[in-house]
């Protein structure tokens, strides 16, 4: 549970603080449209779905959904803090069989996860069929996630960070090396918003846009069904 407990302070040790901005930004993305029915895809600790429950009205329903019980444990105990419990429903489950009917969101959010779901996963396609599934035709999967920045010396400034800062405090405050060495090499390795796009488009989604941010280190994209 080391990593859990302490999951949210690491994040914003590692962003400044920034992160709970982006996810912020993501949930205007999300609620563009006035979408019903929205999925915090692989939700753990809550923190997009909490965003879209604070900025939207009584009648959006919103699910998080995540396969870890630590991270939901947090998540509910957010939800409570926050008088936020009856507006969302916390569920567990896995990406590659999610337990709701086909066309049932109008929007899918994702924040800081689809890397975990895409990069070198032998599942990435099952999740993404699955994701497609649940998703109603015109509707919109809104992910937030980190990304390589166009210019050169960007690029390398921020992989140097990821793998001699975010790799070595994370390991110091949460004691797993592994977790925070992944997340240091995936992110170094990850996606550009072109491959991205290209992937998602060959999947099957119809449309594709990126807005990037913090120097492209960070992006939100926009895939609609
Ligand atoms: C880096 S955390 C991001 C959590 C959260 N979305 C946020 O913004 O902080 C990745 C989360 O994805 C969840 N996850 C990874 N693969 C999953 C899968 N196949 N199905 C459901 N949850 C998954 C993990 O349990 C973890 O909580």
């Amino acid at each position: 549970m080391a990593v859990q407990r302490r999951y949210d302070l690491i994040n914003r040790l590692f962003t400044w603080g920034l992160d709970e901005r982006w996810r912020r930004q993501a949930a205007r993305e999300c609620l563009k449209e006035r979408p019903e029915q929205l999925l915090d895809l692989c939700c753990g600790t809550a923190g997009l779905a909490l965003r879209l429950v604070g900025m939207s009205s009584g009648s959006t329903m919103i699910v998080g959904i995540d396969f870890s019980l630590p991270m939901l444990e947090i998540a509910r105990e957010k939800a409570k803090h926050a008088s936020m419990s009856e507006r969302v429903a916390l569920v567990h489950g896995d990406t590659a069989a999610l337990p709701f009917p086909d066309g049932h969101f109008d929007c899918i959010g994702i924040s800081f996860a689809f890397r975990n779901l895409t990069y070198k996963n032998p599942l990435a396609l099952r999740y993404l069929n699955e994701v497609l599934r649940v998703l109603r035709p015109g509707g919109r999967f809104v992910l937030v996630e980190s990304s390589q920045p166009t210019s050169r010396l960007i690029r390398k400034l921020f992989h140097l960070y990821m793998r001699w800062y975010v790799s070595r405090l994370g390991h110091l405050l949460s004691g797993n090396r592994g977790a925070y060495r992944y997340l240091a090499e995936s992110a170094s390795r990850f996606y550009t918003a072109e491959e991205l796009r290209n992937l998602m488009l060959e999947v099957g989604f119809s449309k594709f846009s990126s807005r990037r941010l913090a120097l492209g280190t960070v992006a939100i994209h926009v895939a609609t069904k």
